[in-house]
């Protein structure tokens, strides 16, 4: 095969990748950082004697704390690691995710989803587990919204031929992970373990959302650090 017929089988990055959705995700992870530190302000001024907002139910800094920890989570991180994925999978594996139009959809939908989280802490629907807050009813639909990622993702992964990377070992390990780690600490503890165990079981959620979903993704996009240079 000559050389010019082995680069044309090499589709171009701007070809696989969407790169207004890289960017979408990388704006919504900037916004959510500074709303999250912003609620990190508020509760810090209680910790230092001076709530400027005291009596106002709505904005109690102890509601605005899990509005900074729930946005810096799946507001900050998960976005920007999601526009990391987009960015990084088509190019290690040559192929686009299964559905672009998906992708947009998941994109909305999370939005709504965070939006949604923070809206029910402030009006005092938070759920009683650490990190877990989201509102109960808010949980199947974040699941159902991480099975979609996974599906979106795993399609060019599946099809790649060959060894994978490494960071593509990271990334399936987080889809399945993430999945099971929020099942676990938004299901168990509110519906089926009560008590002393089902304090264990939030605590280890707490452990495993930064074992299990925020460490292969950081571990991933850092192997996956040359796929980010064009
Ligand atoms: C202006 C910036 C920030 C301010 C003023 C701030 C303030 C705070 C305050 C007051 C707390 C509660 C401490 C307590 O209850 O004892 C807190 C907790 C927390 N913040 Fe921030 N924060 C900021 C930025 C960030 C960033 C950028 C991240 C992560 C990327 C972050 C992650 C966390 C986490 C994980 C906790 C929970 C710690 C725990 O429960 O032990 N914060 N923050």
């Amino acid at each position: 095969m000559s050389a010019a017929t082995t680069a044309d089988a090499v589709p171009r990055p701007e070809d696989i990748v969407d790169e207004p959705l890289v960017w979408w995700y990388f704006m919504a992870a900037l916004a959510y950082l500074a709303i999250s530190m912003a609620a990190g302000m508020l509760m810090a001024l209680q910790l230092v004697h001076w709530n400027p907002l005291n009596g106002m139910e709505l904005l109690s800094p102890g509601r605005w704390r899990m509005v900074h920890t729930n946005a810096v989570a799946y507001g900050f991180l998960a976005n920007a690691f999601l526009g990391g994925l987009h960015w990084a999978i088509p190019r290690l594996t040559l192929r686009p995710v299964l559905n672009r139009g998906l992708s947009w959809f998941i994109f909305a939908a999370w939005q709504v989803v965070v939006v949604s989280t923070a809206v029910g802490i402030i009006l005092g629907q938070a759920q009683g587990i650490e990190w877990g807050e989201t509102p109960v009813w808010i949980d199947p639909l974040a699941l159902a919204g991480l099975a979609l990622v996974a599906v979106n993702f795993m399609a060019p992964i599946i099809r790649t031929r060959g060894p994978y990377y490494v960071t593509l070992w990271y990334f399936m390990a987080a889809f399945i992970w993430t999945f099971l780690t929020y099942a676990m600490g938004n299901f168990l503890p509110q519906y089926y373990v009560a008590g002393t165990s089902g304090g264990a079981i939030a605590g280890l959620f707490i452990h495993d959302l930064v074992g299990l979903f925020v460490t292969p993704l950081g571990w991933g996009d850092s192997g996956g650090w040359p796929s980010f240079i064009r």
